[in-house]
């Protein structure tokens, strides 16, 4: 069954946000996505989620990590209110993928926010939702957020997460299945600090 995105909540966080024990509790989430509907007309939240990974993919082939937080970066979205999914995304994952996982998965919000600052043409490559979003996630970064942002070593690689998911929203776009990703899933688990 096919259900809507849930609405924000602004109830804490800890209400919410799961911590993932197993790559196995991890993949459930992710099929649990695929019957979550999008604002996006046509589209689940699985979807979303393996076009990100796929774009991922195809700009770092190389870069396990950076494909599979793409992968879960979306994990939390409609568990909690729309300006917390990153940082409740990066503590559920954190456990089974490590540190630079789930640093990107909370990241990817506030790269959002660093790219509407430093780049005048950003905003208008944002879908509606997006730039609806944007507000409720707190704008563009102020100076000092940007300073603080920059002096991440995951900042870059945020940043093209946060590209690859804008790109991830395209209905009926063929992209490689979540049986495929199974194999690097468990192998990054596996190897995950
Ligand atoms: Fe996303």
């Amino acid at each position: 069954m096919i259900t809507d995105n849930a609405p924000n909540k602004l109830a804490p966080l800890a209400d919410f946000a799961p911590r993932f024990g197993t790559v196995d509790e991890i993949i459930d989430a992710l099929i649990e996505m695929g019957s979550i509907r999008m604002v996006e007309p046509g589209m689940v939240e699985l979807d979303h989620a393996l076009q990100c990974a796929a774009e991922l993919k195809l700009i770092r082939p190389n870069d396990l990590e950076l494909q599979v937080a793409g992968l879960v970066h979306d994990i939390c979205h409609g568990r909690c209110h729309i300006r917390d999914h990153g940082e409740a995304g990066s503590e559920a994952v954190r456990d089974v993928f490590g540190t630079r996982v789930a640093e990107l998965v909370r990241l990817h919000i506030d790269a959002k926010r660093y790219l509407v600052a430093v780049d005048q043409t950003y905003r208008s490559k944002l879908s509606a939702v997006s730039i609806e979003t944007l507000a409720l996630q707190g704008g563009g970064l102020s100076p000092g957020q940007i300073a603080a942002f920059e002096a991440s070593p995951y900042a870059e690689d945020a940043c093209l997460l946060r590209i690859a998911d804008e790109a991830a929203k395209v209905a009926g776009r063929e992209v490689q299945g979540l049986e495929t990703w199974i194999e690097t899933l468990k192998s990054l688990a596996l190897t995950a600090q």
